[in-house]
């Protein structure tokens, strides 16, 4: 993707970690209008307190983004306030660690609807938007490193 300046990025757990380092980066460094979206109310909060004391376009989503119609309502307010999405990135990722004998199906619940449901959500949402629009279109999906390689104690948790 070149030319990113005044395009528009939708990152996925945009307060915190590897999605809040892109969210700066895009945001101070490429010249984009950023959508930081996330399940934290308090800690979106905390990341537009820092984002207001720069230059910048950053517009927080108070999303659980394993819920789709809450996604596509995301998804509406983006584009209703920013304009069409360009880039997406689904970053946010949940983590547990542990002996795989003591997972519970909740834990594997857990994993599934936010690490791939959530992806998947994201996919799903943005892509036909993408190809409406005719603006170009980019996902990044992103994984741990537990998703290539095996890990002791990481059997269940870093899907
Ligand atoms: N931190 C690392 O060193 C590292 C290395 C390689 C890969 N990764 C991967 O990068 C991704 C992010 O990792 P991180 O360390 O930045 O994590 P993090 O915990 O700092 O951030 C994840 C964010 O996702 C949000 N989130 C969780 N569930 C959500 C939901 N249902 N809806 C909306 N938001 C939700 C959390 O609130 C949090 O802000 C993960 O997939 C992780 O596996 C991280």
């Amino acid at each position: 993707m070149k030319d990113l300046a005044g395009k528009v990025a939708f990152i996925t757990g945009g307060v915190s970690g590897v999605a809040l380092g892109q969210a700066k980066v895009l945001a101070e460094e490429a010249g984009m209008t950023v959508a930081i979206a996330d399940i934290r109310k308090d800690a979106l909060d905390e990341a537009m307190a820092y984002f207001a004391s720069k230059d910048v376009t950053v517009h927080p989503v108070h999303l659980d983004l394993t819920g789709r119609a809450a996604y596509a309502a995301a998804a509406d307010e983006v584009e209703r306030v920013l304009g069409p999405v360009q880039l997406l990135l689904n970053t946010a990722g949940v983590s547990q660690f542990g002996p795989l004998k003591n997972a519970t199906y909740g834990d594997w619940d857990w994993q599934m609807s936010v690490n791939f449901g959530g992806l998947l959500n994201g996919v799903q949402t943005f892509m036909p938007r993408m190809i409406a629009h005719a603006q170009g279109g980019h996902i990044v999906n992103c994984a741990s490193m537990s998703a290539f390689v095996a890990l002791p104690h990481c059997g269940h948790g870093r899907i």
